[in-house]
């Protein structure tokens, strides 16, 4: 019943705002150029690396952009931009310097000078960030990201039991991401609580194929998991595990999407762990509020499977329906809560309560933006 709730709600939201939430398309960049030359140049520079501080007559704020670093911009949504252009710099918490240009540009001149700011990045091997999707509970997302996401799970059935992770993630080189997984495990079988770390990860993620046009991102990610929780406690495996898994996004015009995640786990020592396979889909609808400039609202229902490769046993399912939110107004900082409900196979696996807070650290401080 949840799942159809959700669902008409997803369908009633979708294509609302799909407009301005979309990457510039159609866009005359010629007159792009005319508009920059004659409106910005005077701040941002005639090449976008920004006017000498001299003739531009303001200092330059830490988070001013220089549009000609690919590493700088091509995570910036095109709405990022138009937000900013239309409403100024204060509206994405930005310096009030950016001035707000509402009433002087139509949304096609908004579009062109976009369009245009696009150009002074010449690689196009750079993942646009319009195909970094709002991040999912439990099914890993393709996009390369500079984040520090901090998660938890938390056993609201059954056995008392809880799970927090901090992830640091780290992008390098055009199309790279390494990952650090450090979780915190707390459990009560009987009477007493005990907890410790649990077994670390150190991840490496790779993108195969990204297209802004298509809307779709392929990677790869290889992963070490290395026995740091205590197996006696129960915190950890107890044995290296190598992990492999596949992701494939496709975010669709109507600003719908769905993520895919396969891939499996090989312990060394398959008498502690056993081998697994897995497969995750997220399924989700963003939708903006101020047509599409606004706060980001991202609904989501994902259904994760997973099977131990032993005789007997059963693949495991269970649905995740969720809500994530762009929380600063940057949309650098951002939260996600579900509830995890195992649909099969019910025996020691309880209904969890998720929840992830997430900082995009390269796009401002925890401080800035708000
Ligand atoms: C009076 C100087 C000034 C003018 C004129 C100006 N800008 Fe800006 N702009 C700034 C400053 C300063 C910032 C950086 C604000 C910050 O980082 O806090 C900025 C930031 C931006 C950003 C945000 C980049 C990001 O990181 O998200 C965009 C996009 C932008 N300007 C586009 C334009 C365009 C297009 C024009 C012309 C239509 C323009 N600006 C005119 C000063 C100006």
């Amino acid at each position: 019943m949840f799942v159809c709730l959700f669902f008409s709600f997803v369908v009633a939201q979708a294509g609302k705002n799909a407009e301005t939430l979309q990457p510039v398309r159609h866009a005359n960049v010629a007159d792009g150029q005319r508009l920059y030359a004659a409106n910005c140049a005077a701040c941002h520079g005639e090449a976008g690396q920004g006017a000498p501080e001299t003739t531009a007559g303001f200092q330059r704020p830490s988070s001013f952009p220089d549009f000609t670093r690919c590493d700088q911009t091509t995570a910036e949504l095109d709405t990022a931009y138009k937000a900013v252009i239309l409403h100024g710099g204060p509206y994405r918490g930005f310096s009030q310097i950016m001035p707000s240009f509402s009433g002087v540009f139509t949304v096609q001149q908004v579009g062109d000078l976009v369009a245009y700011l696009r150009t002074f990045c010449t690689n196009p091997h750079w993942p646009r960030g319009e195909l970094n999707l709002p991040l999912a509970l439990g099914t890993e997302k393709a996009y390369p990201e500079d984040e520090e996401v901090l998660t938890g799970r938390v056993n609201i059935q059954k056995s008392s039991g809880a799970e927090f992770h901090e992830i640091h993630e780290q992008r390098f080189g055009v199309k790279n991401q390494i990952e650090i997984d450090t979780p915190l495990m707390f459990e009560r079988p009987q009477q007493n609580w005990y907890g410790g770390i649990g077994d670390i990860t150190f991840g490496l993620k790779r993108v195969m194929l990204s297209s802004l046009r298509t809307g779709s991102i392929l990677s790869l990610q290889g992963e070490v998991v290395a026995p740091t929780g205590n197996y006696l406690r129960g915190l950890g495996a107890g044995t290296t595990t190598f992990g492999t898994f596949a992701m494939f996004d496709q975010l669709f015009p109507t600003n719908t999407f769905i993520q895919f995640q396969g891939g499996g786990n090989l312990p060394v020592d398959t008498r502690k762990a056993p081998q697994n396979v897995f497969w995750n889909t997220a399924i989700g609808q963003s939708f903006a509020a101020d047509h599409g400039l606004g706060r980001l609202w991202s609904p989501m229902v994902e259904f994760l499977a997973s099977r131990d490769l032993v005789t007997g046993a059963k693949t495991d399912w269970n649905v995740l329906p969720e809500m994530q939110v762009t929380i600063s107004h940057r949309q650098h900082i951002r939260g996600d809560v579900g509830i995890s409900f195992p649909v099969n196979d019910t025996v020691g696996r309880p209904r969890q309560l998720m929840f992830y807070i997430l900082w995009d650290w390269q796009d401002g401080k925890l401080t800035e933006g708000w």
